[in-house]
């Protein structure tokens, strides 16, 4: 291994080797071992004292695991397909192959392993950074981006080392977030106003009183699939994004978030979040708003670019309050 790749390899993380023929090394975590070639990614444990494995394309996988990286395991579950996935417990991780697949858990093969949080989350960073070759952006749609395939060739830590913006208050206001007003516009967002509102407030509240063009903010977006938080109300997160092909994850809600399709359309396959069995195709267009419950896991598709804002509630303790059942998985009982 060249002193490049150790570099993102922090201490704790283990390395099995390196393929002599594609050149990308196998890791270690607890019982899972994760190793990729030219087309795909193999993830291996054991259950009934066998071997199992699974694999996923290397594209789809390194998406998965982007996401999971950035977001910090995020809310609940993060299934990259149906069989592989996290579980965030706020301090630590459940990695699960088949725990959530209501075929191969009935079978027994499942296994679910449980990790503090800076071990998994520095495996995967030491993972992403060696599987990554130079060119492809596991951010980027995929006509925007270079391939995910073929032998390891190059590095690309930039694209990688981006993190989900997360503001205080709102961007623009002093010591928040910055507007991105330098990034390009998106070529599917050409259409988009990129006009700034005018503000004007009473002497002794500058820098208190603020506005910005959320459409021109997120036309400007170089990221997909990746919510940023961008404004800050007590509990309340609106953390918008653009979204284009498809979300690399299935998420597994431990609350109710709400989705306002702000721009062009999204269809969500909606699958049980325990089995994963399906439950509903919704199509959202333009204005319209759905709730996503706590009892289930989605995954998007679009075709044309699309804005999305994702309305999350931080409330503490909402996940034990859900699984409990002391709240209904429906923000409204019809
Ligand atoms: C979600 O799981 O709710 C989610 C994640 C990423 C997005 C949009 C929605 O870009
Ligand atoms: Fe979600």
């Amino acid at each position: 291994m060249n002193a490049m790749r150790n570099k993102f390899v922090e201490d704790g993380v283990t390395i099995l080797g390196q393929d002599a023929i594609s050149g990308y090394s196998t890791f270690q975590l607890g019982q899972f071992k994760f190793s990729r070639d030219e087309y795909f990614a193999k993830i291996t444990w054991q259950a009934k004292g066998q071997e199992y494995s699974h694999l996923m394309s290397a594209d789809a996988f390194l998406r998965a695991l982007m996401r999971d990286v950035a977001w910090g395991f995020f809310y609940g579950w993060v299934n990259f397909d149906h069989v592989i996935g996290t579980q965030n417990h706020y301090g630590s991780v459940d990695l699960y192959a088949g725990t959530f697949n209501g075929v191969l858990k009935a079978a027994g093969v499942d296994y679910v392993e449980n990790f503090e949080t800076p071990l998994i989350m520095a495996t995967f960073k030491a993972i992403l950074h060696d599987w990554v070759s130079e060119g492809f952006d596991p951010f980027a749609a995929p006509e925007e981006t270079g391939s995910a395939f073929g032998r390891k060739q190059g590095d690309n830590p930039d694209a990688i080392e981006r993190y989900r913006i997360a503001t205080k208050r709102m961007p623009g206001l002093p010591d928040d977030s910055p507007l991105r007003d330098d990034f390009p516009v998106n070529r599917q967002f050409e259409d988009v106003a990129q006009d700034d509102p005018l503000v004007h407030c009473e002497p002794g509240f500058e820098g208190q009183l603020s506005g910005f063009n959320l459409f021109k903010y997120l036309s400007r977006s170089d990221v997909t699939w990746n919510p940023s938080v961008t404004s800050v109300c007590k509990q309340s997160l609106f953390c918008p994004t653009t979204e284009e092909y498809i979300l690399p994850v299935f998420h597994g809600n431990d609350r109710v978030e709400w989705f306002l399709q702000l721009s062009d359309e999204i269809t969500w396959d909606i699958g049980d979040k325990v089995d994963g069995s399906p439950i509903a195709r919704v199509i959202m267009k333009a204005g319209d708003i759905a709730a996503m419950p706590a009892n289930i896991r989605h995954q998007g598709y679009s075709t044309k670019r699309s804005m999305l804002l994702v309305w999350e509630n931080a409330t503490p303790h909402l996940p034990e309050r859900y699984a409990s059942g002391e709240l209904a998985p429906y923000p409204v009982q019809f």
